[in-house]
C-alpha cells in the first residue's frame, strides 16, 4: 500500500496498522490517501485554513459558528465522513450536509473560497492529481446541499 500523504513526517505504521483499516482494498481512495492518520492530517490543515479565511468570516453566521463549534469536534466529524466515503472503516455519525449547513447561508463566493483552501491543503501534502480530482469530486457532490439557492 502506498502512503501518499505521509510526507509531513507522520509515522508509517506498517504491520502495526489496525486490522480494521485493512478491510478496504488497496484500490480504495481511503488507502491511496494513506488511511485515517493521513486523512485526519489533511482535514486538520484544511479546517485551520477555513477558520482564518476572511471571505468565510465575513459571513456573520460562519463567524458565529466559528466561536460556538469546538474545532476539534468539527475536525473529527469531517475526518470520519471523509474516511467513510473514501471506502475506509469509519462510520460517520454526524448530521446530513443539508442539516448541518442550512443555517449558515453559504454563498457561491464562500464555496469558492473553501475550494481554494482545500486545494492549498492538498498541494501542501503533495496529494497526486488523480486523488485530488476524486476528493474534489466528492466535495463538489455536496454543493447542492450546502450552498444556498439564490
Ligand atoms: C464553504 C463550505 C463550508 C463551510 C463554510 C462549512 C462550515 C461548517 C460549519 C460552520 C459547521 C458547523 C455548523 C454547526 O454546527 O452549526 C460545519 C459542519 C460540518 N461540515 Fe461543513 N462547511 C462547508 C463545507 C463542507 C463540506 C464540503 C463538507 C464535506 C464534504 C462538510 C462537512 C461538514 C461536517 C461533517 C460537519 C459536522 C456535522 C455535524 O456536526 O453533525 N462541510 N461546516
Amino acid at each position: 500500500m502506498r502512503m501518499l500523504l505521509l510526507t509531513a513526517g507522520l509515522v508509517t505504521f506498517g504491520a502495526f496498522r489496525p486490522a480494521a483499516a485493512q478491510l478496504a482494498p488497496d484500490t480504495a481512495l481511503y488507502n491511496r490517501l494513506g488511511g485515517v492518520y493521513a486523512i485526519a492530517t489533511v482535514v486538520d490543515d484544511f479546517i485551520e485554513r477555513l477558520l482564518v479565511n476572511n471571505t468565510l468570516n465575513a459571513n456573520p453566521r460562519l463567524a458565529e459558528a466559528r466561536a460556538r463549534v469546538p474545532k476539534a469536534g468539527l475536525k473529527f466529524q469531517v475526518a470520519a465522513l471523509v474516511c467513510q466515503v473514501t471506502g475506509g472503516p469509519c462510520t460517520y455519525t454526524g448530521r446530513t450536509m443539508k442539516a448541518s449547513h442550512a443555517h449558515l447561508n453559504i454563498n457561491e463566493e464562500q464555496w469558492q473560497a473553501m475550494l481554494a483552501d482545500f486545494r492549498a491543503t492538498l498541494n501542501k501534502f503533495s496529494v497526486p492529481a488523480k486523488e485530488q480530482g476524486e476528493l474534489i469530486g466528492i466535495v463538489q457532490s455536496t454543493k447542492p446541499d450546502i450552498v444556498i439557492a439564490r
